[in-house]
């Protein structure tokens, strides 16, 4: 055993003193920047504290939040202490349980959520606080699993917490190709909402596949200017301002985007009670209950997991990289164990 792992007290925690040499792999950075930044290395795998569950993980999902958080535009929330490890939400096996942690047990196959403050899910293993830890469907994959938490609640949080979405609402979805997108089309119409997809023409079939009811593209086709009136405007990939889409709201409808812009947070949180159209940016919040519902539509086959692209832990770079030309059709995934 190397010095430097058997000096480790949470190495050792896990593997044991005496055991064969385990250290775990992981997506490192140590700065803020570029893809230039990261590293893929040994090191020694962390240890539970007494609320959380240590997970060997399987497959990661990779989030636009990913890149950002490397580039270090959530600094405020990720600090500046290095090195950290990337990556928001992974699903796998727990291997190790806190001794505070009372609803799973080793052996459960779960998706957890560390989020952007603690991170680390791009690893093989990864410490969880039970809280954020959810059982994962059992009719999908890890992989499909893992992408769960964020793209997949985002798009329920928006829809139905923000847009209060009912029977016959009228929606359009900008961006519906994307990872929240191609959920959001789908929990929508589980809604019994009628749809409007917006995306390039390409991503049509996926769009009509998923259930949309009428597609637009954005390359021929400006949804800000068209006749049809929307009782909710989501606007899953940012690209158009509330002021933009404020003339396609119906009279008391709700403009909802994914980016807390502070001319959004001004009528979501300031002058929005003096007007008929709302506007709201979502802060997505994985939470048990939504987690069972997604869970409950999913193994009742009424969501599915739509996947453009899955990479090996080690060539993580491309999947940022591809992650940042805003061009996935549904998610990206990481393959770790
Ligand atoms: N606030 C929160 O809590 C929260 C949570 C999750 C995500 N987000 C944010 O939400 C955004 C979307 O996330 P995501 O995972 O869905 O991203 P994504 O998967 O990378 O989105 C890719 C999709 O965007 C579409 N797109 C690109 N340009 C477009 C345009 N001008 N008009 C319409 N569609 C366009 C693309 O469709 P085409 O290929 O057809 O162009 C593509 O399918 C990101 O900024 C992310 O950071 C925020």
């Amino acid at each position: 055993m190397s010095p430097f792992v058997s000096a480790c007290p949470a190495y050792n925690f896990i593997f044991g003193e005496h055991s064969e040499v385990k250290a775990m792999k992981a997506v490192v950075f140590n700065k803020y920047g570029g893809n230039e930044v990261i590293e893929v290395r040994q090191m020694p795998a962390p240890a539970p504290n007494p609320g959380d569950v240590l997970i060997k993980v399987h497959a990661a999902s990779v989030n636009p939040v990913d890149w950002k958080v490397r580039q270090g535009m959530a600094r405020l929330l990720t600090g500046s202490r290095f090195p950290k490890v990337l990556g928001s939400e992974c699903a796998g096996e727990i291997v190790k349980t806190g001794k505070e942690v009372r609803i799973f047990r080793e052996g459960d196959m779960v998706i957890g959520f560390p989020g952007i403050r603690r991170l680390s899910a791009f690893a093989e293993y990864v410490c969880v606080s039970e809280d954020n830890t959810f059982t994962k469907p059992g009719n999908i994959s890890f992989g499909e699993a893992s992408t769960i938490p964020v793209a997949g609640l985002t798009a329920l949080q928006s829809l139905r917490n923000l847009g209060r979405i009912s029977r016959n609402s009228r929606v359009l979805i900008n961006g519906a190709s994307g990872g929240v997108g191609t959920f959001a089309v789908q929990i929508a119409k589980i809604f019994e909402a009628r749809v409007t997809a917006v995306a390039s023409g390409p991503n049509a079939p996926l769009l009509k596949d998923l259930g949309a009811d009428v597609i637009i593209d954005y390359t021929s086709e400006d949804f800000t200017k068209g006749d049809e009136r929307y009782d909710i405007v989501f606007d899953a990939v940012s690209k158009r301002s509330f002021s933009e889409c404020k003339g396609v709201l119906a009279p008391h409808g709700v403009y909802v985007n994914t980016l807390p812009l502070p001319s959004v947070l001004l009528y979501q949180y300031g002058i929005g009670f003096l007007m008929n159209k709302k506007a709201r940016s979502v802060m997505v919040s994985p939470n048990r209950a939504d987690m069972e519902w997604m869970r409950g539509n999913i193994e009742a086959g009424k969501i599915r997991v739509i996947i453009d692209r899955v990479y090996p832990l080690d060539r993580i770079v491309e999947a940022l990289a591809y992650s940042e030309t805003g061009k996935a059709r549904g998610k990206i995934v990481l393959e770790v164990l």
